[in-house]
């Protein structure tokens, strides 16, 4: 990690997916106070990050960015301060080019000011979108390069101000994912930032669940993950109309077994106590904070199911039967030949005992997910990216 920050995926709140640019001060404050309330926070669900449409149309005359006095009229440094004082972190929302997606005053031309303005503020967490890329300015590079100019001044603007401030990227998202442009951004992200968005904005759909997962698999994505380094599938849509519980369910296992930052973007006042109960699953979490930091990967693919694979800091490894079709289907997976293994279900909290097989009966859009426990010594070592008995994987459909 550039910065020692995020050394585990970070986790929180983020408005975008279910306000949009209809947020108050009183919305931001309302989700934070539900994070304590609800007990998340405990969980580790501690930043509160405010996206786009915070801003007034204009900076002020000394060029310094203002929160809209209608929205926010006791201003961002009051914010952040009423969020510290409920034991969370805050974060922000920018743009490195010359306005935000939603037109606001960008970053570039003002990157230290910026960058010293958020310190001022507070500020622990920034989200940098890219729109409205300022490539005009330098028209013998390519976008790529652009925007390693861009994001690397920012970057080192953030480290100036010796504030600890997570450093969200969404340059990749522009690009993704594949082409000479990705590649040269996925090439330094994480040297200059803490996570990054590599893929589509997410809605609240079963179909946009899958797009992301599977841009999430872009083969070599993962290779880039690891502590402080995170590639981000968007955000959670746990608590929100649009999908099922278990669809939800299914987001949250699959963004933990690919080491994704989990975000929640929902009214929180208002998750159901299930939600709450799933999205505090201690097994499922610690998938997805485990401190080796590898992202899970596909290890066996057909039309209908996948297996994903993630080893595990103790040498464990946690195993995902994923349905993607619409009925329900028996899954499993030969996990090697190496002797019997322990098995929790880290949803049904049954532990098993096999000598091979994993098997379950995963409902339409529904995920299995396991945690194999083996021995440090015999398998898989940690240093090993991806499970090197399951390569074998057989995958069949009842
Ligand atoms: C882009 C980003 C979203 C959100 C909006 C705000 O679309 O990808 O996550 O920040 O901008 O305008
Ligand atoms: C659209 C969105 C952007 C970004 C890109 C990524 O343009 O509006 O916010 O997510 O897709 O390709």
């Amino acid at each position: 990690s550039y910065n020692g920050l995020a050394l585990t995926p970070p986790m929180g709140f983020n408005d975008w997916q279910h306000y949009r640019c209809d947020i108050t001060e009183q919305t931001i404050l309302s989700n934070a106070t539900a994070l304590v309330t609800t007990g998340l926070a405990r969980h580790g669900y501690n930043y509160v990050n405010v996206d786009d449409c915070w801003m007034a149309s204009q900076r002020d005359a000394d060029g310094v960015l203002q929160a809209n006095p209608a929205t926010f009229p006791h201003g961002i440094g009051w914010l952040a301060g009423q969020v510290h004082r409920l034991g969370l972190k805050f974060g922000i929302y920018q743009d490195g080019g010359y306005r935000t997606c939603g037109g606001f005053p960008g970053m570039y031309g003002h990157i230290q000011q910026d960058a010293d303005t958020f310190a001022s503020w507070g500020v622990d967490f920034l989200k940098l979108d890219y729109c409205n890329q300022p490539t005009d300015q330098y028209p013998g590079d390519s976008p790529a390069q652009v925007a390693k100019i861009v994001y690397a001044e920012v970057s080192r603007a953030l480290l100036s101000t010796h504030r600890p401030i997570v450093f969200s990227e969404s340059a990749p998202a522009y690009f993704c994912c594949t082409g000479p442009n990705f590649t040269d951004i996925m090439s330094w992200v994480g040297d200059t930032g803490n996570l990054w968005r590599f893929g589509d904005d997410i809605q609240p759909s079963w179909s946009s669940i899958l797009t992301n997962y599977r841009e999430d698999n872009t083969p070599g994505l993962a290779a880039h993950a690891g502590p402080g380094r995170w590639n981000d599938a968007d955000m959670l849509l746990a608590g929100t109309a649009g999908t099922t519980p278990t669809e939800q369910q299914s987001q949250f296992s699959l963004w933990a077994e690919l080491a994704s930052p989990l975000l929640l973007s929902a009214d929180l006042g208002s998750l159901s106590p299930q939600t709450i109960a799933m999205l505090s699953n201690q097994d499922v979490l610690a998938v997805d904070q485990d401190p080796l930091g590898a992202q899970g990967t596909i290890v066996h693919s057909d039309a209908d199911a996948d297996v994903l694979a993630k080893p595990l800091a103790n040498g464990d490894a946690a195993i995902a039967l994923f349905n993607k079709s619409a009925t329900a289907r028996n899954i499993s997976t030969s996990a090697g030949n190496a002797g019997g293994y322990r098995l929790t279900d880290l949803w049904s909290h049954q532990t098993t005992e096999t000598t091979g097989t994993i098997s379950a009966d995963v409902p339409a859009h529904g995920v299995a997910l396991y945690r194999v426990h083996r021995s440090k010594a015999s398998w898989p070592p940690p240093s090993v990216a991806i499970v090197p008995d399951v390569s074998g994987t057989r995958v069949t459909i009842g």
